[in-house]
C-alpha cells in the first residue's frame, strides 16, 4: 500500500490519506430531508405529520422547543439551494418527499397538486443543473391521520405506502432514477416505536420496533416489486434502501467480543439488511429473541414472523444499498442480563460503548473513527456479497455552525480516505459518497444546537441567509482533482 504522509491544503490534519484517485463515475453529492429543511409546514394544502404533531404538542421533546414549522425555509427557497448544490459542483442532491405533501391524509384518493408542483419544481431545478436527483420516499414524516391508523406497527400501512410509492414513481419517475425506500428504519422504528424518543413518541420497547420494521420490509419489498413490474421496463431506474449503522469493535480480540461484535452488526444492520439481501431475519435475533419471549410467558416470539413465500418476495428486493455511517462503538458480551428487560438493545444480549479517547462532534452519538468505516464496509461486502452500495449519509455536528470547520474538514477527509481504503484493498463495491448534510438544519430532537451543514444557516434572521463554510472549498477540490492530496496516483 502506498501512503503519503501529508498537510492537509487548508486546514492542518496529521492523517494519513489515501492517495489513489476515485474513479472517474464516482458520484459525489450531498444530502437534506423534507422535515429538516423544508418548513412550510402547513402552506399550500400540506397536512400534519407525526413530528408537526409531536413538537407542536410536546414543544419540549426537542432542544429549545425548535420544530421545523420553518427551519430553513426550503420550500420557499428551493433555487437558492440547488444554486448551492450546483456551486458545491456535486453530481448528485439527495432529499425526501414529505408524505403529508404530496399525500395530505396520507391516502390516495386526495393529492394535493400544489404539493406535486414543488417536488416537479426542484427535480426541474436539478436537471436544469445537471444534478442527479436521489429521491428517499420516506424520511421520518409520516402523515398524522396514518398514525391515527396505527402507524408502522398496523399491518394496514403496507398497502398505504405502496400506494404512495407507485403514486411517486409515476408523477416523478420520468426525471428520477434513484429512488430510496425508506431512510434508517431502525432509528424511526426503534426510537418512534420503541424507545419513544422519535416521533410519534411511542414506548413499547421489544415489540413496537418489531412489528413496525416488519412492515417497513414488506412495505420497502411491495415498492419495489411495484416498481420492478410497472415502471422499470419505461423508466429504467434503481430502487434502494439507506440503512444505517455503527461500526462495532470488539472490545478486546477474545472470541466473545469477536462474536458480541457479529450479534450486534444482525441487531442493528442485519435486520434490515438480512431479509433484503439473503432472505429471513438473522438467525441470532431469531433464536435470542424466542428464548428471552418465551422466558417472559410470551407464546411466541416477540419477533414477528416471514412466511416462506414472504421470504422469497422481500428478498433480493435491492438494486443498491444505501448506507448512512457516522460513528464506531466498542462491544462485549452483556454482563448482567436480566431476561425481563424489553427491548432489542437486551434481546441483542451485547453492550455497547464509546471509547473516552475517540474524538466527539457535537451530537452525543457522534464520535469520529474514520479507521471504523473500512472494517464496516469489508464486513458489509462478507456478509452480503459485496452489493453496489452507496455512502448516502456521513458527516459531523458542531454546536456552533462555524465557517473555519476544521473539524468537518478533517472528518470528512479522513472517512473518504477509509471508503477508497476498502474500495482498493477490498475491493468493496462503493459508487458514491454523500456529505450529510447541504445546510444546517433541524436535527431532530437536538433542534438547531447540532449543526452538520456544508453551509451556515442563520436562523435568526427571517432570510434564513446561507453562507458557505471553508469545508466548501474542500469538497470543491475533492470533486475537482478526484483526490485527497496533492499528489494523487491514478487508480
Ligand atoms: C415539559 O412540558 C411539560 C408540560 O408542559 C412540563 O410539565 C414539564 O416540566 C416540561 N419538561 C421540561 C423538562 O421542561
Ligand atoms: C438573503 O440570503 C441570500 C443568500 O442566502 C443573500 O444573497 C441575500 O443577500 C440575503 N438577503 C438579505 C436581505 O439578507
Ligand atoms: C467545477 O467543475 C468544473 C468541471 O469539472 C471545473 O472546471 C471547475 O473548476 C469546478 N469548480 C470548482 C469550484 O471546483
Amino acid at each position: 500500500m502506498e501512503y503519503l504522509y501529508i498537510l492537509c491544503l487548508l486546514a492542518p490534519c496529521y492523517a494519513t490519506l489515501n492517495n489513489k484517485k476515485f474513479p472517474d463515475d464516482f458520484m459525489f453529492g450531498t444530502a437534506t430531508s423534507s422535515y429538516q429543511v423544508e418548513g412550510a409546514w402547513n402552506e399550500d394544502g400540506k397536512g400534519e405529520n407525526i413530528w408537526d404533531r409531536l413538537l407542536h404538542t410536546n414543544p419540549n421533546f426537542t432542544v429549545n422547543g425548535d420544530n421545523g414549522d420553518i427551519t430553513c425555509n426550503s420550500y420557499h427557497k428551493y433555487k437558492e439551494d440547488v444554486a448551492l448544490v450546483k456551486e458545491l459542483n456535486v453530481t448528485h442532491y439527495r432529499f425526501s418527499l414529505a408524505w403529508a405533501r404530496i399525500l395530505p391524509n396520507g391516502h390516495v384518493d386526495q393529492i394535493n397538486e400544489a404539493g406535486v408542483q414543488y417536488y416537479k419544481n426542484l427535480i426541474t431545478e436539478l436537471r436544469a443543473n445537471n444534478i442527479e436527483p436521489l429521491v428517499t420516499i420516506y424520511h421520518w414524516d409520516l402523515p398524522q391521520t396514518l398514525q391515527d391508523e396505527g402507524g408502522w406497527p398496523s399491518s394496514d400501512i403496507v398497502d398505504r405506502y405502496a400506494d404512495y410509492a407507485r403514486l411517486c414513481f409515476s408523477l416523478f419517475g420520468e426525471d428520477v432514477k434513484y429512488w430510496m425506500t425508506f431512510n434508517e428504519p431502525k432509528e424511526f422504528c426503534l426510537q418512534g416505536y420503541g424507545e419513544g424518543t422519535n416521533a410519534p413518541g411511542i414506548k413499547e420497547s421489544g415489540t413496537g420496533e418489531y412489528l413496525c420494521a416488519h412492515h417497513v420490509l414488506k412495505a420497502h419489498a411491495k415498492a419495489w416489486h411495484i416498481y420492478e413490474e410497472e415502471f422499470r421496463p419505461t423508466q429504467n431506474g434503481q430502487v434502494g434502501i439507506v440503512l444505517d449503522t455503527n461500526w462495532y469493535e470488539p472490545a478486546t480480540d477474545s472470541a466473545e467480543d469477536e462474536i458480541a461484535s457479529d450479534t450486534k452488526l444482525q441487531f442493528v444492520f442485519g435486520w434490515y439488511a438480512h431479509p433484503i439481501f439473503k432472505g429471513d431475519y438473522p438467525e441470532v435475533m431469531k433464536n435470542n429473541i424466542q428464548r428471552r419471549s418465551l422466558a417472559q410467558g410470551y407464546a411466541v416470539s416477540r419477533l414477528p414472523e416471514f412466511t416462506p413465500e414472504e421470504i422469497e418476495y422481500v428478498k433480493g428486493t435491492a438494486d443498491f444499498l444505501g448506507l448512512n455511517t457516522y460513528s464506531s462503538m466498542l462491544v462485549q458480551p452483556r454482563k448482567y442480563t436480566d431476561v425481563s428487560a424489553m427491548g432489542s438493545e437486551y434481546d441483542s444480549e451485547v453492550e455497547e460503548w464509546y471509547d473516552d479517547s475517540w474524538p466527539k462532534g457535537a451530537s452525543p452519538w457522534l464520535v469520529v473513527t474514520p479507521w471504523g468505516i473500512q472494517k464496516l464496509l469489508r464486513w458489509i461486502k462478507n456478509e452480503y456479497n459485496n452489493p453496489r452500495t452507496i455512502i448516502t449519509e456521513n458527516g459531523y455536528s458542531d454546536y456552533d455552525g462555524t465557517l473555519d470547520d476544521v473539524d468537518r474538514i478533517n472528518y470528512i477527509q479522513q472517512y473518504l480516505s477509509g471508503i477508497r481504503d476498502a474500495m482498493d484493498e477490498d475491493g468493496v463495491n462503493v459508487f458514491g459518497y454523500t456529505v450529510w448534510t447541504l445546510i444546517d438544519n433541524l436535527e431532530w430532537v437536538f433542534g438547531f444546537t447540532n449543526k452538520f451543514g456544508l453551509y451556515n444557516v442563520d436562523f435568526n434572521s427571517p432570510n434564513r441567509t446561507r453562507t458557505a463554510k471553508k469545508s466548501v472549498g474542500v469538497y470543491q477540490n475533492i470533486i475537482r482533482t478526484r483526490c485527497l492530496v496533492d499528489d494523487c496516483i491514478d487508480s
